[in-house]
């Protein structure tokens, strides 16, 4: 039995990317796929402990988690590549980075929708997994990108991960290779 064989059988998981920032103020991006919303306006993210994500989050209590579209697949791979803690990932991926209302870390200009969160519970580790359960603050997005309830999900090219950071897919399945190893700077 080959474990990660078993897990290509999970389907694609979506993707978001969360904005940071340290004590400093230096700003961080990354995207992450073990997110769940839960069911009071809350996130559930599971964050590796050694990752400038899980230490600014823990540093500042807070983190803006934004929702890219299938047109930034490139970027997303980009800024999940090992760049030295202080490289902006906003600046190597060229996203823009907006000030937020409630929080420090910045929302991401070009995502569908961004949400402002703080930490409202570290529920412990496992396997260097951090669970850090985020509670929403207030949201940003814009009007004309929202119909009907299920019209909105439906026509929806939020991202979802196929492969190795670098295939990725839509919920109507537009495919997008990257062609980009994250893994490498
Ligand atoms: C599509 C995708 C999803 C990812 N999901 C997660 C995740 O859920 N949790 C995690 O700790 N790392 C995840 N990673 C890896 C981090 O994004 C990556 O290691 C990144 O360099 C961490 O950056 P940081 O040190 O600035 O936080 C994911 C990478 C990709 C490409």
């Amino acid at each position: 039995m080959d474990l990660e064989k078993a897990f290509w059988l999970f389907p694609p998981r979506l993707v978001v990317l969360i904005s940071t920032v340290d004590k400093k103020g230096n700003e961080n991006l990354a995207p992450h796929s073990a997110v769940i919303k839960l069911y009071n306006n809350q996130f559930l993210i599971g964050a590796e402990k050694e990752h400038d994500t899980y230490r600014n989050i823990i540093e500042t209590k807070e983190f803006v988690l934004a929702l890219p579209t299938i047109d930034l697949a490139s970027k997303i791979a980009i800024t999940a590549k090992p760049f030295p803690k202080g490289v902006s990932e906003f600046k190597e991926a060229k996203l823009t980075p907006l000030k937020a209302q409630k929080v420090t870390a910045p929302l991401v200009k070009e995502c569908i929708v961004n949400f402002e969160c703080k930490l409202a519970k570290e529920l412990g580790t496992v396997n260097g997994e951090a669970l850090l359960l985020g509670s929403v603050l207030t949201a940003h997005y814009n009007e004309k990108n929202v119909t009907t309830e299920v019209q909105t999900r439906l026509s929806s090219n939020v991202v979802l991960h196929v492969s190795k950071g670098q295939v990725y897919t839509t919920i109507d399945g537009k495919i997008v290779d990257t062609k980009t190893d994250y893994k490498k700077v």
